[in-house]
């Protein structure tokens, strides 16, 4: 590993020296194989991070679109603190799984308490982005795992995710100018009627819900807010349909580009352990969840939302 000293500090890469409860600490980004995705060394979380190094992370999440800090222990505090750092935090609309004294706090889990779920049963169950169906989608999620299912040692419930800036660059040209200028609805009532459709064990949206988060519009291929690279927005999750083009071709061009998406070659697939914080960008990546683990195997994390900006 490089050690960088603090006025020679690359923005992205390498490392740089900070002090932490006396110990000098380096904080180093190590991007992954894949098409996303960097881990960063050298933080504790759970104390305030300085400065200079915010920036250092500010930036591999910038260029990296998912960032993994391994073996946290956070409260829910600390948790909300550190996310705070990059902006405003949603209240997410399912207010029957936020965390009871911690509304920044979204709780993901497969426990249930006599007949009531604790949290989220089936976030993640189709490819989706946090909040893709607002018409301001968040600008990143930050989820700390607390309990892990396994089986024979092994994690079970990874998470995967894909680049929606790697796909969009690697689309034929006459597709890029076939959606350039379309737009798609997105849904979270109808991401609920899918899940229902499929037997899941959910119940519909409240009316209360409902008028929270009315249908919205997005252009399919969006310059993301902050990098200004073009991501492919659009997931099999939350969006309904194409507009301004016939049914069957909403259709065929959704069933198209959601397939093209998650490639494998675009794709990042974390196995968890307790103690990882993971933040992912809601425009630039989209995520999917195993469901291969069932109780007594629990699942317990904690999300907190950052808040976004409107899209076109
Ligand atoms: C989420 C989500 C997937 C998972 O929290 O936004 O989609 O693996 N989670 O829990
Ligand atoms: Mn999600």
């Amino acid at each position: 590993m490089t050690v960088y000293s603090s006025n020679e500090a690359p923005v992205a890469r390498g490392s740089r020296l900070a002090f932490h409860h006396g110990t000098l600490m380096a904080v180093s980004i190590h991007p992954f194989d894949t098409a996303l995705g960097a881990e960063v060394r050298g933080l504790d979380l759970s104390a305030s991070v300085d400065d200079s190094s915010f920036e250092i992370v500010r930036g591999a999440y910038e260029e990296h679109s998912l960032l993994l800090f391994r073996d946290q222990t956070l409260s829910p505090e600390q948790h909300i603190d550190f996310s705070r750092r990059f902006g405003a935090l949603e209240i997410h609309v399912l207010d029957q799984w936020r965390h009871p004294e911690h509304p920044e706090i979204l709780i993901v889990s497969n426990i249930k308490d006599k007949d009531r779920h604790i949290g989220v049963p089936h976030a993640g169950r189709y490819w989706h982005t946090d909040l893709s169906y607002m018409v301001a989608p968040s600008r990143g999620s930050l989820l700390y795992a607390i309990e892990i299912p396994e089986q024979n040692g092994r994690p079970l419930g990874d998470t995967r995710f894909a680049s929606a800036v790697a796909a969009y660059e690697a689309l034929p040209d006459e597709i890029k100018a076939r959606i350039a200028d379309l737009s798609a609805t997105f849904s979270l009532a109808h991401h609920r009627s899918k899940l229902m459709a499929d037997g899941a064990d959910q119940s519909p949206l409240t009316p209360e819900q409902e008028v929270k988060v009315p249908t919205a519009v997005h252009k399919i291929v969006q310059v993301h807010p902050v990098t200004g690279r073009k991501c492919l927005f659009i997931n099999e999750g939350h969006a309904v349909e194409i507009l301004n083009v016939a049914p069957e071709e909403s259709r065929e061009l959704l069933d198209l580009l959601c397939r093209h998406v998650t490639k494998p070659e675009f794709v990042y697939r974390h196995q968890w352990r307790v103690g990882d914080l993971l933040m992912w960008d809601n425009v630039a990546t989209q995520h999917i969840a195993a469901f291969d683990y069932a109780l007594p195997q629990r699942r317990y994390l904690h999300r907190t939302t950052l808040e976004g900006v409107a899209l076109a």
